[in-house]
Parts: C-alpha cells; structure tokens; sequence
C-alpha cells in the first residue's frame, strides 16, 4: 500500500532505544516461534518411545554422538522458551485487563519475567538432576 506524504509511519527498530520491555516484547514473538520448533522436537522424541525399543534406540545413538549435545542445549532452550512465553503470557492476560502500563514498572517486570524464566529453565536442569 502506497503511503501519503506526511503520514505518520509505525517507528522501525532503529529508533528505539533498547529497554527491557521492548527486549521481553522481542522475546515473546521469539520464543513463541521457538516453542513450535520445541514441540516438534519433543514430539519426536515421545513417537520414537512410544514405537519400541529399536526405534527408541535411534534416539539414543543420537544422543550418545556428536548431535547429543546440541540435543540437549535444544531441550534446555525450549525450557526456557516455555517459561518465558508462559510468565509473559500471563503478564499479556493482565495487560487485557488494562493493568500494568507504567512504563518503569513495566521495565521491572520484564527483567523480572526474563530473571524467573532463567531460575525454571536452572531450577528443572540443575536441581532436576537432568544435567
Ligand atoms: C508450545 C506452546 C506455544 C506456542 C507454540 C506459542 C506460540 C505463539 C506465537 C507464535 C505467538 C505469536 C507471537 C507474535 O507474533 O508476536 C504467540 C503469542 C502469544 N502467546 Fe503463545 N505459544 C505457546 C504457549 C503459550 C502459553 C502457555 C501461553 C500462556 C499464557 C501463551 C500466551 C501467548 C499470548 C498472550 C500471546 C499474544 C501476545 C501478543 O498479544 O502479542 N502462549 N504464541
């Protein structure tokens, strides 16, 4: 669509500067793209379980070779992807209730939201014993 002189463009990246809600905003569309990636990922994983021994032993092999820890960095990502664009999800719920538009606090939640999604994606590997 053509644009008429004078008329007030959406601003690109570029001119903002860099603040936390813009970042949490940026990951949200970022993890809720990963999240699809995750999903197919742990679907095939389940299908290969579910299919039996031989099957579940291509998965295996993966794991044991050179893919096995890029494997296991996908699965930590996808943790973290999850926890994200679960708590920022909900902080979007509150939003469509009107709350939580100030700007400072805005930005605190943010760091928050991006600090709680780290200790869950930390808490479920380390403490979980899975790493
Ligand atoms: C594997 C599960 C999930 C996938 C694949 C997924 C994927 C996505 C994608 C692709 C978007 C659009 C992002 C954009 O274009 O900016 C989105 C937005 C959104 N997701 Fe998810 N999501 C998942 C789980 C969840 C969960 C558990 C919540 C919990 C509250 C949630 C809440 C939201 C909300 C509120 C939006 C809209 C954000 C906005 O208005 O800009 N999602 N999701």
């Amino acid at each position: 669509m053509a644009t008429k002189p004078h008329q007030p463009l959406s601003p690109h990246l570029q001119n903002w500067r860099w603040h936390a809600t813009m970042a949490s905003s940026i990951l949200h569309r970022a993890t809720g793209v990963a999240n699809y990636i995750g999903a197919v990922l742990v679907s095939v994983w389940l299908v290969l379980l579910a299919a039996g021994p031989d099957a579940y032993g291509v998965w295996e092999d993966l794991n044991a070779g050179p893919l096995g820890i890029l494997i296991t960095l996908a699965f930590i990502g996808f943790t973290f992807s999850v926890s994200f664009h679960l708590l920022n999800g909900i902080r979007h719920l509150v939003w469509d209730a009107g709350i939580g538009f100030d700007a400072k606090g805005s930005n605190l939640r943010s760091i928050l939201i991006i600090g709680g999604a780290v200790i869950i994606t930390a808490g479920i590997w380390i403490v979980g014993g899975l790493v």
